[in-house]
């Protein structure tokens, strides 16, 4: 049972907007859910609104009589511009008499208590990825729970410079979690020698991560719950009640936990978008550092080293990478683009350095915007910033003469370049 009193239902006619919908919503202190137009009266009911928002209708979709007979305030033909929120703001607090105090603070306060009811005195078992999602959610239902929270940190080998140090540090001693930290660099690098093909790197290091957790999780015998970072967009491309033109969600992680392992899922972030549970990260107490990182895909650097993985390889990358994040950063874009990242590409070429003839690694930078990573464009990056990464790159990291900038869009491109 949701403990939250004050709800409102979005209700999707197919805009191209409906997440702003409900941002704007949102952001006017007033928690929300968003449906299809097919929903039916009975969930509706289910879900309790104190009224209903109608997002625009480009395609005349309609909505059941019994979901009008339930005589919810409902707003609709507003458009999401200023006087259109102010319209919004004077619906929710003057006909649906929401008090607009719904904020992250209360969010966690409920949220601990809605994982306290379920979780009873039992043990939950999380997966530290070193992203975002999963330190919030470790955060929070350390909160609940304390050391009832078992955290596995699979360190792979393919992470980012100073991440798995900074997982440890924040899971051992800010968060005294019962932290299982497994060194697993050389596990996956030997299963991963010689292979170049990338989907087959893929399938390695996924099947080579739930072998390692899933290890660790059959020690922890007293434990029934495993929690998530399922976030709202994660919920809402799986398919909302009363949508049935479901998004299909683009994802890319491989294998399952095996069939042995029967855990009940616990998913506190399942109502957040991105940057509300990076605003509940900061409640928690979570550092700048690692509420603001950008995505990282699961299979870490191995899909940014191009070719047959090695650690020599991996630690040159490390290292031209941490200066491109470093440096963006420090020139104030890190919060305007949506991935930033530097790619070992498997080229050598010739160079001169201190008067010499040198024939080394060449490395590519890649700067993306988008909003659902299914397209996206190249960053226009200012070239002094470009030109103070590829500097420093060429003159600190060994083994790199070169430094290129990608400007190509998603598609032709991915993101990634595998
Ligand atoms: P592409 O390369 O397909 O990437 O344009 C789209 C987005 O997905 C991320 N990505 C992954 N995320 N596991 C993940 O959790 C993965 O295996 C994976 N591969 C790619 C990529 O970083 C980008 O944000």
């Amino acid at each position: 049972m949701s403990l939250v009193s004050e709800k409102i239902v979005v209700v999707d006619f197919g805009s191209k907007n409906a997440q702003l919908y409900a941002r704007r919503v949102r952001g006017l202190n007033v928690f929300c859910q968003m449906v299809g137009h097919e929903v039916t009266a009975e969930q509706i009911k289910q879900m309790n609104p104190v009224g209903l928002v109608y997002t625009d209708n480009p395609l005349g979709n309609e909505i059941s009589p019994e979901v009008e007979a339930l005589e919810l305030p409902t707003i609709k033909d507003f458009e999401l511009t200023d006087d259109g929120i102010a319209l919004l703001e004077t619906f929710l607090k003057d006909v649906c008499h929401c008090s607009g105090s719904w904020t992250m603070e209360k969010f966690a306060e409920n949220a601990v208590e809605e994982i306290r009811q379920q979780v009873g005195d039992g043990r939950v078992v999380c997966g530290l990825s070193g992203g975002v999602d999963s330190s919030v959610v470790a955060a929070l239902i350390y909160k609940a729970i304390g050391d009832r929270l078992s955290c596995i940190f699979v360190d792979t080998g393919l992470m980012r410079k100073g991440e798995p140090e900074s997982v440890i540090e924040t899971f051992s001693k800010q968060f005294k979690t019962d932290l299982h930290a497994l060194d697993r660099e050389s596990y996956f690098l030997e299963r991963l020698a010689g292979v170049e093909e990338p989907q087959q790197k893929r399938k390695i290091i996924g099947k080579a991560f739930i072998d390692c957790f899933a290890e660790e999780a059959k020690k922890l015998g007293d434990a029934q719950f495993l929690a998530q970072g399922t976030i709202y967009p994660d919920i809402i491309e799986s398919g909302i009640p009363g949508c049935n033109a479901k998004i299909i969600k683009h994802h890319h992680n491989v294998g399952g936990l095996p069939d042995d392992l029967k855990f009940e899922l616990v998913e506190p972030l399942k109502d957040l978008f991105k940057d509300e549970v990076r605003q509940l990260g900061a409640v928690l107490g979570l550092s700048d550092d690692m509420v603001k990182r950008q995505p990282f895909p699961g299979p870490g650097l191995g899909v940014r080293c191009l070719g047959e993985l090695t650690k020599a390889k991996l630690d040159i990358l490390r290292e031209a990478d941490a200066i491109v994040r470093e440096e963006l950063k420090k020139s104030g874009w890190n919060e305007k683009t949506s991935q930033t990242f530097a790619i070992l590409l498997p080229v050598k070429s010739v160079g001169v350095k201190d008067g010499e003839r040198t024939y080394e690694n060449a490395v590519a930078i890649r700067s993306v915007n988008t909003i659902d990573f299914m397209t996206a464009t190249w960053t226009h990056l200012p070239y002094e910033v470009l030109e103070t990464m590829a500097d420093r790159i060429m003159a600190e990291v060994d083994g790199v003469n070169r430094v290129v900038y990608d400007i190509s869009k998603k598609p032709s491109a991915t993101i990634e370049w595998e």
